[in-house]
């Protein structure tokens, strides 16, 4: 493994998403997974406090309830650094459907959330606490406020946003900045290898784009972090379509180069694209996805895989 700063801490360069664990992976895969992701050297997870309301019979606390039990019964707390995220879940007194009826990232919901959140980890601390999607409903300064508020106090070491676009993103930073609180350190949003069709709409999903690269090469106290990156295993399996918003004449000669690379290097494209995040002039932590502890290993094995400036440049320029 290799460990890079967030914030204060060092974490793993890759982060183990676990948005599917505890409801579509059972207890006992999801212990396997984050058993072997420690064993491995892994230290950076990723959870919210919605994963996965969505589902039939599910409100949206069992991927926190699994981290925090795994992370009590395998005694892994002081080792691991544990985000999450607030704002995302639907609010009934808002009416209407999701996404229209978040929660969103007021000062009080903001203030609440992370509290229920820490319950829920069973911690003291959340270490990189993140609003979950862009509230614009709420001014920049309170929520800004809010989340500053929660490191002077200490519920939070760390806060971050996702789904932002960059230029929210600048102002929130330069808002903290003003306001003398702590700025967001951490920009989680979709990105991988291959681009998403200009002027893309992911819906409430926002999508890393190259105002967000410019910015974060200035800024060495921000880190970018990838959810999304292996496209849901469409790179290497024939069996899953690649998402929509990928389908454009740009994909194939991206494709091809990240086959030709793949080739060279005996790696899978899975890792080729891993490699590619981290290795970049903006190294990206990747927020990796997996189901079964051999897509756990072959994703942790891109670690050590180093693309040689020839294999970038060409992946950069198709
Ligand atoms: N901030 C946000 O809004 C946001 C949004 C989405 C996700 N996230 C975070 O990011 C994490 C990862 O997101 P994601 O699951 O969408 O990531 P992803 O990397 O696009 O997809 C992960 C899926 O890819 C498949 N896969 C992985 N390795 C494979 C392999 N070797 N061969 C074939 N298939 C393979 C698996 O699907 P199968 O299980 O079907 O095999 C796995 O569940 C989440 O757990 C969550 O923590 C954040």
């Amino acid at each position: 493994m290799r460990y890079r700063k967030l914030g204060e801490r060092q974490v793993s360069a890759l982060c183990l998403g676990t948005l599917p664990f505890g409801t579509v992976v059972d207890e006992a895969t999801s212990y396997a997974l984050l058993d072997r992701f420690a064993e491995r050297g892994g230290t950076f997870v990723d959870t919210a406090n919605c994963y996965c309301f969505w589902l039939d019979g599910c409100c949206g606390e069992e991927s926190e309830l699994l981290v925090g039990g795994w992370l009590a019964t395998r005694g892994r707390r002081g080792e691991t650094a544990v985000a999450t995220k607030i704002g995302a879940l639907p609010d009934p007194g808002k009416g209407g459907e999701w996404p229209a009826n978040r929660e969103g990232l007021s000062a009080g919901l903001v203030a609440r959330a992370a509290r229920a959140s820490l319950r829920r980890l069973g911690t003291e601390r959340i270490d990189l606490l993140y609003g979950h999607v862009d509230d614009p409903a709420t001014p920049i300064q309170e929520t800004v406020s809010a989340f500053g508020e929660l490191v002077r106090e200490g519920v939070a070491a760390a806060v971050g946003i996702s789904n932002q676009s960059t230029e929210r993103l600048v102002r929130s930073r330069a808002e903290a900045i003003g306001q003398g609180v702590a700025p967001y350190l951490a920009v989680q949003q979709r990105h991988s290898y291959l681009r998403p069709a200009p002027g893309t709409d992911f819906d409430y999903q926002v999508a890393a784009d190259d105002a967000l690269f410019a910015y974060a090469a200035g800024q060495p106290d921000l880190t970018v972090l990838a959810y999304g990156p292996l496209l849901n295993g469409a790179y290497t399996d024939p069996a899953k379509e690649l998402p929509a918003q990928y389908r454009h004449p740009g994909t194939a000669a991206r494709l091809a180069a990240l086959g030709e690379v793949a080739r060279e290097t005996g790696a899978t494209a899975n890792q080729v694209v891993l490699a590619w995040l981290m290795g970049g002039e903006v190294s990206v932590l990747p927020v990796i996805g997996v189901s079964s502890v051999a897509q756990l290993d072959e994703a942790l094995d891109a670690v050590d895989l180093d693309l040689s400036a020839d294999q970038r440049a060409r992946l950069d320029l198709a």
